[in-house]
């Protein structure tokens, strides 16, 4: 990872001359009260590292008889400089080889030179960017479509089972009815069968009147012909006989009812009426139970989708714990963007945008007073565990601050010449002994 070892910076802006040799991992905060030229640095460094789309809109400093002069000390042994009148740029490597921008933008990743580029992103961009590092955006995309599409499946099915419940719940219901539509037919075919017993009944008594007459007039067959008298008296016993079996037969007869039948046909459109609710209900209430299932399902496999959703960022190498994405947009500890505080937004950043160029080693932080000292210090402790080397402005002069900048300077540096002019001696060999930056890692205030 290539990280800054040195720079030095010179009527640039609101600096007049400062030199830092930032620590190689964690923050490096640079200190001072409002307008003093902290943001200057920045700019400064941006400008040396991201060519001439980030040359400050007045880079010279107004006032300075002589040009801006920026000199950057790689850790790759790259000299980047810029000096002259045109501000030139000028990369060195090692070997005396001179390299352009090009070599510069193959490893200087440009939102760690500009992360309000990436602050100021939409939430979705960010999304993308995190997405795009992880590796899992297409299967995510993929997964997101998947789950709408089944969630669009469910809720039409669920309008049906809610249409069919409520239609079910209105149907009158008629406890007393038979549970099939009855036949008229069946009805009529009882009632005929009861009327032939009943008209065999009726033959029967005829029967007996026929026997009862002619009892009679043998009887008067018998008073009128003595001489018969033998023959008849047979004849009158035998009948006598067939008399007393139809008596008998006669008083087991008992007729059956049609009463009931007949009510019944009367009836029968009104019974069939509420057989055929019935059914209605039953079949609205067995199809409202069939879509609730049918919900169900599709409700787990919903479920099913998000879980794979949750795994395939959880399994993923994220750049921080806590980050993930929901519906495109970027989550942090399950918050939005616009939800997260000013100090959570520059460490998602900072961890987003390190991973972008895994070979640059350092990263710009402007306005980090917006951190308290304890989120500060664990912020730091965080950088130095990643090897990341983050130079910070902060409005302050307190502990936390690596050096403080006055007036353009780094106070304690007032008065010293940096730039190194051709034919010169090096004046950076004759400077009183700058205060070496400050370092200090978490734990230490
Ligand atoms: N080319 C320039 N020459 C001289 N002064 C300049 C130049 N450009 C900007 N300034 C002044 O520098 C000041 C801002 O400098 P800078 O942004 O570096 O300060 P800062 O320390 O970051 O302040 P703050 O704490 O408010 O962010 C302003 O007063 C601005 O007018
Ligand atoms: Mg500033």
């Amino acid at each position: 990872m290539i990280k800054i070892n040195k720079l030095e910076i010179e009527n640039v802006k609101r600096v007049k001359a400062v030199k830092i040799e930032p620590s190689s991992a964690g923050l490096t905060v640079v200190g001072g009260r409002n307008g003093q030229g902290k943001t200057s640095v920045l700019d400064a460094i941006a400008w040396a590292l991201g060519g001439n789309k980030y040359r400050p809109s007045q880079a010279e400093r107004e006032g300075s008889a002589v040009p801006p002069y920026l000199s950057l000390t790689l850790s790759n042994g790259l000299v980047v400089e810029r000096r002259g009148k045109n501000s030139d740029l000028k990369v060195i490597d090692p070997n005396g080889q001179k390299g352009g921008q090009q070599l510069l933008d193959s490893f200087v990743e440009e939102l760690a030179i500009d992360l309000p580029k990436f602050l100021n992103a939409s939430n979705k961009e960010k999304a993308a960017i995190l997405l795009r590092i992880i590796g899992v955006g297409q299967q995510l995309h993929e997964l997101e479509q998947q789950e709408q599409e089944i969630y669009n499946r469910r809720h039409a099915i669920g309008q049906i089972a809610d249409q069919k419940a409520k239609f079910a719940k209105e149907q009158i219901y008629f406890p007393d009815a038979p549970k099939e539509p009855v036949s008229a037919s069946e009805l009529i075919q009882q009632q005929q069968e009861i009327l032939a017993r009943n008209g065999e009944n009726q033959r029967k008594r005829q029967r007996l009147t026929q026997f009862q007459a002619l009892y009679t007039s043998q009887g008067q067959e018998v008073e009128r012909l003595k001489a018969m008298l033998v023959d008849a008296e047979t004849k009158y016993a035998q009948t006598g006989a067939d008399l007393a079996a139809a008596q008998k037969d006669a008083l087991q007869l008992h007729d059956e009812s049609t009463s009931e039948l007949e009510a019944n046909i009367r009836q029968i459109d009104e019974i069939n009426r509420k057989v055929r609710a019935n059914l209605d209900k039953d079949k609205a209430e067995t199809d409202a139970g069939e879509y609730r299932q049918q919900y169900e399902v599709l409700t787990n496999e919903i479920n099913e989708v998000r879980q794979q959703k949750t795994d395939l960022l959880s399994n993923a190498d994220l750049p921080l714990p806590g980050l993930s994405v929901e519906n495109g947009e970027l989550l942090y500890l399950g918050q939005r963007w616009d939800n997260m505080s000013g100090a959570q937004q520059l460490q998602v950043a900072t961890a987003i945008v390190r991973r972008l160029k895994p070979d640059c080693g350092f990263i710009l932080l402007d306005k980090l007073e917006q951190m308290d000292l304890k989120t500060l210090r664990e912020f730091g402790a965080w950088l130095e565990q990643e090897g990341l080397q983050a130079i910070a402005t902060r409005v302050s002069t307190g502990e936390e601050c690596s050096i403080i900048i006055e007036d353009g300077y780094v106070s304690g540096q007032e008065g010293v010449t940096l730039q190194s002019q051709p034919g010169e001696i090096d004046p950076g060999e004759t400077w009183a002994a700058p205060p070496a930056a400050t370092t200090w890692k978490a734990g230490e205030f």
